[in-house]
C-alpha cells in the first residue's frame, strides 16, 4: 500500500501531501509540483495551444480583437449578427451544417468584423475547430509573388473552416485568377468543407468576376446574409478618434 511524504513544492514553496516512491532504496516524492501550481500550469498550457492554434488561421493584427461582444447594435445588421451566431452555436454544438456563410454589404458594414468574431469563437474552444482567413486579394499577390522566389500563402485546404474575405475585390479579368478561385471552391465543394465568405459584390456581380462554374459552386457551399448596415463603421471610428 503506497504512503504519503511530506514534500516542498518546486513551484510556490509550499508543504503539501504526496505518495511516495521506492526507488533503489530511496524514497522520493511522487509529485514535485502541489495540485495548485500543477492546475496553474495545465491552464497556462491550454492558454499557450490556443495562441498556436489562433496564429495559424493568420487574422490580420487589426482583426484579432474581432469579437461578438464588441460587435455594437449598429442599425441594420441585427439580423445578420443574429445568423452569425446561430450558425457558429449549432456548428460548436456538433450540427453537420451544409452550409457556410457569405456575407454581403457595403463597405464598413461589419462583414470581417463577424468572419472573424466566428473565427474567435470557433478556436478559442474545449473543441477546436481547425481555420484559415484568407484576404483574397492579397493571398492571390501573395502565391503569385511566391512563383520567383518568395514564401508561398498557407494552402487553404485542410482547414475545418474557410474564410474567405473581400471575394470579387481582386483582379478578375485574369483567367488564372479565376482558376485559382475555381480550385479553392472545387476543393471546398468536393470534400463538404465549410467556408464564410465576405463580399461587396451583388450575386450577378460576383457571377460575373468569378465565373459560372465557381458562383455554381459557391450558391450550394454558402447561405446568403445580408448586412444591411446604415453606415460604414470607419467612418464612425473616424469621428470618434477626432472627438
Ligand atoms: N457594429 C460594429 N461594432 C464595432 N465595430 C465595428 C462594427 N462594424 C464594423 N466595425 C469595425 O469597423 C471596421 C470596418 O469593419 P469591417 O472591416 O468588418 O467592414 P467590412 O464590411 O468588412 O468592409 P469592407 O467591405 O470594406 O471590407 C473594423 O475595424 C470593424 O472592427
Ligand atoms: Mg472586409
Amino acid at each position: 500500500m503506497p504512503t504519503s511524504l511530506t514534500a516542498t513544492c518546486l513551484g510556490c514553496g509550499r508543504e503539501f501531501r504526496t505518495e511516495q516512491v521506492l526507488l533503489l532504496g530511496q524514497t522520493f516524492a511522487a509529485e514535485r509540483y502541489c495540485e495548485l501550481c500543477r492546475a496553474a500550469e495545465e491552464v497556462a498550457e491550454e492558454q499557450r495551444l490556443a495562441e498556436v492554434r489562433w496564429a495559424r488561421v493568420c487574422v490580420p493584427g487589426g482583426y484579432e480583437q474581432c469579437t461578438f461582444e464588441n460587435f455594437e447594435p449598429a442599425a441594420g445588421t441585427t439580423t445578420a449578427v443574429e445568423v452569425c451566431k446561430q450558425w457558429v452555436k449549432e456548428y460548436r454544438a456538433g450540427t453537420a451544417l451544409r452550409r457556410g456563410l457569405l456575407l454581403r454589404g457595403r463597405p464598413g458594414a461589419g462583414k470581417t468584423h463577424l468572419a472573424v468574431a466566428i473565427l474567435n469563437q470557433l478556436v478559442w474552444s474545449d473543441h477546436p475547430r481547425s481555420a484559415l482567413f484568407v484576404n483574397v486579394p492579397q493571398w492571390l499577390d501573395a502565391l503569385r509573388e511566391s512563383y520567383g522566389d518568395g514564401e508561398p500563402p498557407p494552402a487553404p485546404s485542410g482547414f475545418d473552416v474557410l474564410v474567405l474575405d473581400d471575394l470579387g475585390a481582386e483582379d478578375w479579368s485574369s483567367p488564372w485568377t479565376r482558376d485559382r478561385i475555381y480550385q479553392i471552391l472545387n476543393h471546398r465543394e468536393q470534400e463538404r468543407l465549410l467556408m464564410i465568405v465576405t463580399t461587396n459584390c451583388s450575386w450577378d456581380e460576383l457571377a460575373g468576376r468569378i465565373g459560372g462554374p465557381s458562383a455554381s459552386r459557391l450558391r450550394r457551399l454558402c447561405r446568403d446574409v445580408d448586412i444591411e448596415a446604415r453606415q460604414d463603421f470607419r467612418e464612425v471610428l473616424v469621428e470618434r478618434n477626432a472627438a
